[in-house]
């Protein structure tokens, strides 16, 4: 099973949107995905249900590590009525909050990936929405995970942000917490072509980087916010952003998927 991690240290730049945006891209390119909604806010399980998430959630795989719940956590997603390919959810509450501990042991931290070994579904790529932290939660994501992305505003204090998260990454799989995972780099989020400050601050990534500044940058689209107002996938959005954006997210999954090869 392949999995990632979509993590940042910063709120509000794009973690849930990318989560949502590949798997979108996954159920268009019939690739089998699950998506593990970790963030205790809920809003990857209200983007992809249209409803808030309920019991079992992760929260409750992660207090009772075994096969039946883990089964029992994962649902269907409306999205893949009638597709090729299946997209299923292990729905994200408040509970999961509960274990958010800032300086979680290393037993908290493996409880994820022990959850996840004894689930008997298979999928192509497990996706994990983070909270907007690198505490306890994101720790255990990451221990779980064979990738981690790391997503990023073009502003002044994306470097700090993007550069704690690779560094804790680093130190993760050092430290034999994290043994299957590899930093793939920064999704630059909401990026606005014309800005002259945009434009200055994405140079400055890719300076400082270098080829951890993945592409596509992911501009900013009011198409995305319109999708996820709907609680429908990208693909199937029809307004004039659309089309862009499900190129993007399309690109961004073949980066993702290709990167199965360096391991
Ligand atoms: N490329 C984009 N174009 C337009 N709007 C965007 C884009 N990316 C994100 N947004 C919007 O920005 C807001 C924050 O995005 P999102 O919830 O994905 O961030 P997040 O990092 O998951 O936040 P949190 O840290 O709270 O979990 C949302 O309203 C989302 O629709
Ligand atoms: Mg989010």
């Amino acid at each position: 099973m392949f999995t990632v991690s979509i993590c940042s240290l910063k709120g509000g730049v794009g973690k849930t949107s990318v989560t949502l945006g590949l798997a979108s891209a996954a159920l268009h390119q019939g690739v089998n995905a699950l998506v593990i909604d970790l963030d205790p806010q809920g809003d990857a399980t209200l983007g992809l249900l249209g409803e808030p998430g309920s019991s079992p959630d992760v929260a409750e795989i992660l207090s009772s590590p075994r096969t039946e719940t883990v089964d029992r956590a994962i649902r269907p997603v409306p999205w893949s009525e009638g597709a090729s390919s299946h997209l299923d959810l292990i729905a994200g509450t408040h509970r999961s909050g509960l274990v958010d501990f800032p300086a979680p042991t290393p037993k908290d931290v493996r409880k994820l990936r022990e959850a996840l070994d004894k689930r008997t579904h298979h999928y192509d790529i497990v996706l994990i929405d983070c909270p907007p932290s690198l505490n306890g939660l994101t720790q255990m994501a990451l221990a779980a995970s064979d990738r981690a992305l790391v997503v990023c505003e073009p502003g002044f204090f994306a470097v700090t942000a993007a550069d704690r998260a690779l560094k804790l990454a680093a130190e993760m799989r050092e430290d034999d917490l994290a043994p299957r995972l590899q930093p793939l780099g920064l999704v630059v989020n909401r990026y606005r072509p014309r800005s002259v400050e945009h434009q200055y601050r994405l140079a400055e990534l890719r300076d400082l980087f270098g080829p951890l500044v993945l592409e596509p940058v992911i501009e900013e689209r009011v198409g995305l916010q319109q999708a996820q107002g709907g609680a429908i996938p990208l693909h199937s959005y029809e307004g004039a952003s659309g089309k862009r954006l499900t190129e993007d997210f399309d690109a961004l999954l073949k980066t993702v998927m290709d990167s199965r090869q360096n391991s």
